[in-house]
């Protein structure tokens, strides 16, 4: 399939994924439709063990679904073999995690320009990408700081701008902010509006309604599907929230009925 502009960035039908466990297969998503366009701006909120994560993954092709499709920029992920979809990853997609996952013994300047490594960019080159991203980032005086002596906030923003290092169209964020309190948070959520001002898609991942209401639209999980999809308004958090309670209070055995 040839990749065209016009083709939605993100396009998933039917989507089914199990973990095989010693108890027999888990099913964990089921039957998920979404279609995420250029430069959207999308928060995913669920109850815990909803799936998010494990959909997140998917997005960023660090796992296959049991069943269903999906196509990355037009690209058939499941057709690709392991090189080819590292690549498309590479080109496309840009990761942040909730522990920030720098490696402890780098600097921020070799953290940040790691993924050019991979991409065979040379040294000098490297550096100077990297420097400039993380002045970008507000972190210019930290180029040769080691993770653990920077603030989780600077963390997260080096880590952000490893993750946008290769210039990707698309940022996926699972709980970028669940390690920061709320003023850092809050300076981290500013970077991920500013780069979707700037035309960068954002998918991200969060249980914090304040984090969420800064996307534009809003997909929720409950046990393995998707049941909203549409704007981030304040009901819609709301919503939210009442899920959230309602699989508390199951798994406390409280015995709500209805779902
Ligand atoms: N590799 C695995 N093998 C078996 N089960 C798994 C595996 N990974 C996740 N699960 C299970 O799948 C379900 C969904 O997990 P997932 O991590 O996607 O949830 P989540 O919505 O991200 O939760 P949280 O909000 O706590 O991060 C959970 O019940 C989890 O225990
Ligand atoms: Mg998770």
């Amino acid at each position: 399939m040839t990749e065209t502009t016009s083709c939605p960035l993100i396009r998933i039908v039917g989507l089914n994924k199990q973990y095989e466990t010693d108890a027999g297969a888990f099913p964990v998503l089921k039957e998920v439709n979404l279609e995420v366009a250029a430069g959207e701006f999308v928060a995913i909120m669920g109850p815990s063990g909803s799936g998010k994560s494990t959909f997140l993954n998917l997005l960023g092709c660090l796992d296959l679904p049991t069943s269903g499709d999906y196509w990355l920029q037009g690209r058939e992920v499941a057709r690709l073999d392991r090189d080819e979809r590292a690549q498309l990853r590479n080109r496309l997609l840009g990761f942040v995690f909730q522990g920030f996952n720098l490696l402890p013994r780098m600097t921020l300047e070799e953290n940040v320009g790691l993924p050019l490594v991979y991409a065979r960019i040379p040294r000098q080159e490297r550096r100077q990408r990297a420097r400039e991203m993380l002045e970008r980032m507000g972190l210019g005086e930290y180029f040769h700081s080691i993770p653990s002596r920077i603030s989780g906030g600077q963390q997260q923003r080096a880590a952000i701008a490893r993750a946008l290092i290769l210039r990707p169209p698309l940022i996926l964020a699972d709980e970028p902010t669940g390690n920061l309190d709320t003023r850092t948070s809050g300076e981290v959520m500013a970077i991920f509006q500013e780069l979707n001002h700037e035309g960068v898609a954002v998918v991200l991942v969060t249980h914090e309604p304040d984090v969420a209401a800064c996307a534009r639209r809003l997909v929720r999980f409950v046990d393995g599907r998707i049941v909203h999809d549409g704007p981030a308004t304040a009901e819609a958090l709301a919503a939210h929230v009442q899920a959230v309670q309602r699989v508390e209070e199951r798994e406390a055995g409280m015995g709500s009925t209805s779902g």
